[in-house]
C-alpha cells in the first residue's frame, strides 16, 4: 500500500496544528508523571491484548462480578480500543501495538457501510485516522471516506442536523455527543475537496448551538425535531439526571465538538461557543476541588454522587486544545485547569493498578446512570481521552 505524505499533511491532526496556536509551558512534574503514566498505560494494554478474545473489541467491566465486557464492532465504543493502541504506539514505538490496532481495526472495518448511527466519527475517525496520521497508508482514508458518505445519509437539510438514534419513540433525536462525529466530516473535505461535507458539519454545528444550549450554556441531552418542519418538538434527557440537568459527559462532548469545530473551520462562532462551555464547566458550583466531576451537574446527592471519570478525560483534552487558541488569562486558565484534571487522573484515586481493573487504564466512569449501565466502572473512551489528553501534553509542551 502507498504512503503519501500529502494526505499526511491534510489529515492536519490536532497536533500538527501548532502554527496559529498558543505555546504552553510544561509543569515538570506532570511531565514526569504523563511519561510514567503512558510507560503504566502501556503495559495495562500489553495484558489487555492478551486477555480480550479475537474476534471483539473492550468495552468495559461487568458490575455484577467483574468481569471484562466486550462489543461487537457495531458498538459505538468500537474505534476507542484500536484508537488508544495507535497512541501507545506512537508513544512507545512497540510494533506489537501497532499490530493490534491492525488487527482490531479489521473488525471495525466494516462499519464504514454502516449508515444506522451517527457514531462513525467515534467508530471509524478515532482508530483510522490516528492509523492515517501515524502511517501515512493512503488504504485508510478510502475507509474514512466511505464513512463519511455513509454518515451524511443521515442528515436531514430541513432539519439541518444529522440523525443520532433509529430506535426509541424520538421523531428525529439529535443528541449532544454527535457534535465529536462532525470532525470526520470536515476531515473529508480536506481530502476529497468536496464542500458539501464540511458544510453539513457546519450546519450541523449551527443549528445544535441554537437549539441543544440553555441562556448559561449548559446543554441538553437530546433535542427531538419534527422531520418534516424543523421544529423542536421536546428537549429532554437520556442519561442525565433530569430533562433541565447538565449531563456531564455532555458538556465535555459539547467542549471538545466546538473546539475540534473552531480548528477545522476557524470559525469563531465555534470558539466563543466552546469558551462559554469551558467555563460554564469549570464556574460550576458544584464541581469537585479536584476538577473530576460528578457524573451529572445537578446530581442528586452531591457531593456523595459518583464521578465520571470519563467526562474528566473528554473535558482535560478539549480543554488543552481550546488553551491553544485562547489568549491571555482565560488561555492559562484552561491550561490550569486541564493540569489539574490530568495530574488527578494519574492518582490512584483514578488511575488503576497494574493488572487489575480488567487491564482498562482509569475506574470510575459512568456510561448510564439512569439505565443502571456501566456505573463506576471502567470505560474504553475514557481511557482513550485519557491518554490522548497525555499525549497532546507532552507534544504541545515541547
Ligand atoms: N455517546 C454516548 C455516551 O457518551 O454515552
Amino acid at each position: 500500500m502507498k504512503k503519501n505524505l500529502f494526505f499526511m499533511m491534510l489529515l492536519l491532526p490536532a497536533m500538527a496544528m501548532q502554527s496559529y496556536a498558543q505555546t504552553r509551558k510544561a509543569d515538570p512534574a506532570l511531565l514526569r508523571k504523563a511519561d510514567e503514566t503512558l510507560q503504566f498505560a502501556a503495559r495495562q494494554y500489553k495484558l489487555m491484548m492478551t486477555h480480550v478474545p479475537d474476534s471483539v473489541l473492550p468495552r468495559t467491566t461487568n458490575t455484577k462480578n467483574g468481569s471484562l465486557v466486550t462489543s461487537k464492532s457495531n458498538w459505538w465504543t468500537s474505534g476507542f480500543y484500536p484508537g488508544t493502541t495507535w497512541y501507545l504506539y506512537e508513544y512507545t514505538k512497540d510494533p506489537a501495538f501497532k499490530a493490534e490496532a491492525i488487527k482490531r481495526m479489521e473488525l471495525v472495518k466494516k462499519e464504514q457501510y454502516n449508515t444506522h448511527t451517527h457514531d462513525l466519527g467515534f467508530m471509524m475517525y478515532c482508530p483510522f485516522g490516528n492509523a492515517l496520521r501515524i502511517t501515512g497508508d493512503t488504504a485508510y482514508q478510502s475507509i474514512l471516506l466511505t464513512s463519511a458518505r455513509s454518515l451524511v445519509t443521515r442528515f436531514n437539510p430541513t432539519v439541518g442536523c444529522i440523525k443520532s438514534w433509529d430506535h426509541g419513540t424520538w421523531k428525529f433525536p439529535v443528541i449532544i455527543d454527535n457534535m465529536m462525529n462532525l470532525e470526520l466530516l470536515t476531515w473529508a473535505t480536506r481530502v476529497s475537496g468536496d464542500k458539501q461535507f464540511e458544510k453539513i458539519a457546519r450546519t450541523h454545528a449551527n443549528t445544535t448551538m441554537k437549539n441543544h444550549f440553555r441562556p448559561d450554556y449548559s446543554s441538553y441531552h437530546v433535542i427531538d425535531y419534527d422531520p418534516a418542519t424543523g421544529a423542536v418538538l421536546a428537549k429532554k434527557t437520556h442519561q442525565g439526571a433530569a430533562d433541565s440537568s447538565a449531563w456531564s459527559r455532555g458538556q465535555a462532548w459539547g467542549l471538545y465538538g466546538y473546539t475540534l469545530m473552531y480548528r477545522d473551520t476557524k470559525d469563531k462562532a465555534y470558539l466563543q461557543q466552546a469558551r462559554h462551555i469551558a467555563d460554564y464547566i469549570l464556574n460550576n458550583p458544584n464541581m469537585p476541588a479536584d476538577l473530576i466531576p460528578y457524573w451529572d451537574f445537578n446530581a442528586p446527592g452531591i457531593p456523595n454522587a459518583l464521578r465520571d471519570v470519563s467526562a474528566a478525560a473528554v473535558t482535560a483534552s478539549a480543554l488543552l486544545e481550546l488553551s491553544r487558541y485562547t489568549k491571555n488569562a482565560d488561555g492559562k486558565r484552561y491550561w490550569a485547569a486541564a493540569e489539574k484534571m490530568l495530574t488527578n487522573l494519574c492518582s490512584p484515586a483514578y488511575l488503576a493498578k497494574e493488572g487489575e481493573n480488567n487491564d482498562f487504564i482509569l475506574m470510575h466512569s459512568v456510561g448510564s446512570l439512569p439505565h443502571d449501565s456501566e456505573v463506576d466502572v471502567p470505560l474504553t473512551y475514557a481511557d482513550y481521552y485519557f491518554v490522548e489528553a497525555l499525549m497532546r501534553y507532552k507534544e504541545w509542551t515541547k
